[in-house]
């Protein structure tokens, strides 16, 4: 991790985010409004994701975005993609390790929910992980036994909360239900996920807000919903669906940041 942490410190010259965002599938445009852009690609990060989805450009994108300093990764490594949960902990530990606090995660998500529709947001209060897997199989300490109760940060999701309010967009709230993937649900997943509680389902985030939590960062998480849940629609799924849907709920998305990181990004 030094390598990757000593040249991002040199390609930042001086800037020091708390804040680092990672943008999820069809989201990715957020880094066009960051100012002063300093593009780093992954390729040039020692452990930051190689290849990727189709939908996702693979860079570091730091500068100013709401008058606040932050660093933007378009683009993640999911679990689906080599079967490592734990495929996004070097670039996270290399986030905290230049001094990032807080972590803010973004995705394109299915909603459970026949009331939210495709081009809302999901502010996520709290998680399933019903993969069977997690990205700290395998850590040899006793800092693997990480508490989730209070995943989401609460100051941030007040803030988050606030800043929809304050830009007039409708805020939806729940439960993101991790499904591994590459393949999309059943619609008996569907109907299970539902009786368990969760309101979006999706193939990201949760390993990364394990890992976050486990870093000691502090997270913010929301979803896209890009479409209705397997089995809702009668229609088939599919990822062009995702990346052609995300950008309309990805824009309410970025109005909410910007009005987030301009009035109250709690930065320390
Ligand atoms: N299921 C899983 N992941 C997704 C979905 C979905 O319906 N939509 C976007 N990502």
């Amino acid at each position: 991790m030094k390598e990757a942490i000593d040249r991002l410190v040199e390609q930042l010259d001086g800037l020091a985010p708390a804040t680092a965002m990672v943008l999820g599938s069809g989201l990715g445009g957020l880094v066009d409004e960051v100012e002063n852009a300093i593009r780093i690609p992954y390729a040039a990060l020692p452990g930051f994701p190689k290849g990727g989805v189709t939908g996702h450009a693979g860079e570091l994108v730091a500068g100013i975005f709401g008058g606040q300093p932050v660093i933007m990764m378009a683009g993640r490594a999911h679990y689906y993609e080599r079967g490592d949960a734990s495929a996004m902990r070097p670039a996270l530990e290399t986030l905290a390790g230049i001094g990032v606090t807080q972590l803010v995660l973004t995705n394109a998500a299915g909603s459970v929910d026949p009331e939210m529709l495709p081009g809302s947001i999901m502010m996520i209060e709290d998680h399933i992980n019903f993969s069977g897997t997690n990205p700290l199989f395998g850590e040899p300490t006793d800092r693997r036994f990480v508490g989730l109760t209070e995943a989401y940060d609460a100051r941030l999701r007040k803030s988050f909360e606030a800043a929809a309010a304050a830009a007039g967009i409708e805020l939806h709230k729940g439960v993101y239900m991790w499904f591994s993937g590459p393949s999309f649900e059943t619609p008996a997943e569907i109907r299970m996920a539902r009786m368990f509680g969760a309101n979006a389902v999706g193939m990201s985030t949760v390993p990364e807000v394990i890992i976050a939590r486990f870093l000691g960062l502090k997270v913010l998480a929301c979803s896209v919903i890009t479409n209705l849940a397997a089995g809702m629609t009668g229609a088939e799924l599919s990822h062009g669906e995702t990346k052609d849907m995300a950008p309309i709920g990805g824009g309410r998305l970025a109005t909410v940041f910007r009005k987030m990181f301009e009035k109250d990004m709690p930065n320390e």
